[in-house]
C-alpha cells in the first residue's frame, strides 16, 4: 500500500468567546475528558516535559510559563500552551491569566489551531479538581461544607465544576485577603443560584476548620498556613496554589499529586517538603494512582491534592475544542497563513 502525500492542514483561529460556548455545561464530559487524558499519562502514551519560567526582574510578581506537550489515544496532537500570570491587571478588573494554546499536526508538525486559552487553562483546572475532589473523598463521608480559600477566577471555575458534576453543598465558606474578591464570589455565587449557605470569613484558621472540602486558589508564593491542627477534621484539600500549605502540613496529610517530577519543582509545597525532608516519603501518588486502585485514601488524616497543572490536560481540553467548533463548522480559516509550501518555490 502506497502512503498517501502528507499536506498542509488549513489554520485556524477559536476566540475565547467560541471557546466558551464548545466548552459551556459540559462539566461531566469534560472530568471524564481530563481523567482519561491523567490515564494516558499515566501509562506512558504522552510526552510532558518540564514547564519553562520566563520572569522578570523588573516585574517579579510576573511571569509567562510554557507548556509543550505531545498526547496520544483518540485526541492525538501535539502543541504549545503559553500563558502568562500578571497578579497586578485584577486592580483594573481584568483576569491575572491569559493565554493561547497552539494544536500542532503529528503528521507534518504544522501548526493548526491557535485558540484563546485562558478559559481552557481553567476548565481544565476545574476539571481536574472536580474530579480529585470525587476520588480523594470516596472512602469518607462526602463533604458537604466547602471552603474557598482565595476567590478569584479559578475559585470560581472549580465551583461551577463542582456544582457540574453533581456536588452540593450546605454551606459554602469563603476568605480572602481582599474583601473585593471575597464580595466578588459571594455575588457570583448568589448569581449561580446555589443553594448553599454562603459565609464570607474573616479568619482563615475559621474557614479551614468549618470546610470539610477546602480549596485553596490564592496567589500566596509561599506557605502561610502552618498549623496542622486546623485540619485536626481530616478535610480533603485541593491545593491548587501549590504553596500555601507549610512542609508539616503536608507531613501530616495523604500527599496526591499529578506527576511526581513536575511537582516537586518550582517551590511549591511538595518541593520544599521534599527539600525539607531530604526524600519523596510524603508522596503517596498520582491521581491515576488512585483511579486505578493503586492508592487507597485513608480518612483519618486530611488528604491533599497538588496539580502541578499538566500540559496534556490543556491539549485535550484543547483538542476537544477544536474538534467541536469543526463540527459545527465554525472554523475561522486563516487563508494563506502558510505561505511559503515549496521547497524550491
Ligand atoms: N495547579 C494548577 O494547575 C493551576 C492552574 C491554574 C491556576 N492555578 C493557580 O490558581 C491560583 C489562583 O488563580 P486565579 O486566576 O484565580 O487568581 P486571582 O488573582 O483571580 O485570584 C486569587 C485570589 O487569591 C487572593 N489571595 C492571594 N493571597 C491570599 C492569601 N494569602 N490568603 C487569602 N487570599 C489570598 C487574592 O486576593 C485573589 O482574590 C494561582 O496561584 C494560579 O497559579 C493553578
Amino acid at each position: 500500500m502506497t502512503e498517501s502525500p502528507l499536506t498542509v492542514p488549513p489554520f485556524a483561529v477559536i476566540s475565547g468567546a467560541r471557546v466558551r460556548a464548545a466548552l459551556h455545561g459540559r462539566e461531566k464530559h469534560l472530568v471524564a475528558v481530563v481523567e482519561e487524558t491523567y490515564r494516558l499519562h499515566g501509562a506512558g502514551d504522552s510526552v510532558n516535559p518540564p514547564s519553562s519560567f520566563l520572569r522578570f526582574p523588573d516585574r517579579p510578581a510576573s511571569r509567562m510559563i510554557s507548556l509543550p506537550a505531545s498526547i496520544g489515544g483518540e485526541a492525538r496532537v501535539d502543541g504549545l500552551k503559553w500563558i502568562s500570570s500578571f497578579p497586578e491587571n485584577v486592580a483594573s478588573g481584568l483576569p491575572r491569566a491569559s493565554a493561547v494554546l497552539i494544536l500542532n499536526d503529528p503528521a507534518t508538525g504544522y501548526p493548526f489551531a491557535c485558540l484563546e486559552s485562558s478559559i481552557i487553562s481553567a476548565t481544565r483546572t476545574a476539571a481536574s479538581a472536580a474530579s480529585a475532589a470525587d476520588w480523594l473523598s470516596r472512602g469518607r463521608p462526602r463533604p458537604v461544607r466547602v471552603g474557598f480559600f482565595g476567590a478569584g477566577l479559578i475559585a470560581r471555575y472549580i465551583h461551577t465544576f463542582l456544582e457540574g458534576t453533581g456536588w452540593s453543598f450546605d454551606e459554602i465558606g469563603v476568605h480572602d485577603l481582599s474583601a473585593d474578591s471575597a464580595a466578588g464570589f459571594r455575588r457570583y455565587l448568589e448569581q449561580s443560584g446555589t443553594a448553599g449557605r454562603i459565609i464570607v470569613h474573616r479568619s482563615a484558621e475559621e474557614l479551614i476548620r468549618q470546610s470539610d472540602l477546602v480549596v485553596f486558589a490564592t496567589i500566596a508564593g509561599e506557605p502561610h498556613v502552618d498549623d496542622p491542627s486546623w485540619f485536626a477534621h481530616n478535610p480533603v484539600v485541593l491545593h491548587i496554589s501549590l504553596r500555601d500549605l507549610a512542609p508539616r502540613i503536608l507531613l501530616a496529610s495523604t500527599n496526591i499529586v499529578d506527576d511526581v517530577e513536575h511537582c516537586l519543582h518550582a517551590a511549591t509545597s511538595p518541593h520544599l517538603t521534599e527539600q525539607l525532608t531530604g526524600n519523596r516519603d510524603f508522596l503517596h501518588g498520582t491521581l491515576d494512582d488512585v483511579m486505578r486502585g493503586r492508592v487507597t485514601i485513608p480518612a483519618d488524616r486530611p488528604a491533599v491534592f497538588s496539580p502541578f497543572g499538566l500540559g496534556v490536560l490543556d491539549l485535550a481540553v484543547g483538542k476537544y475544542v477544536y474538534d467541536e467548533v469543526a463540527r459545527s463548522r465554525q472554523l475561522q480559516v486563516i487563508d494563506d497563513f502558510f505561505h511559503e509550501l515549496r521547497r524550491y518555490g
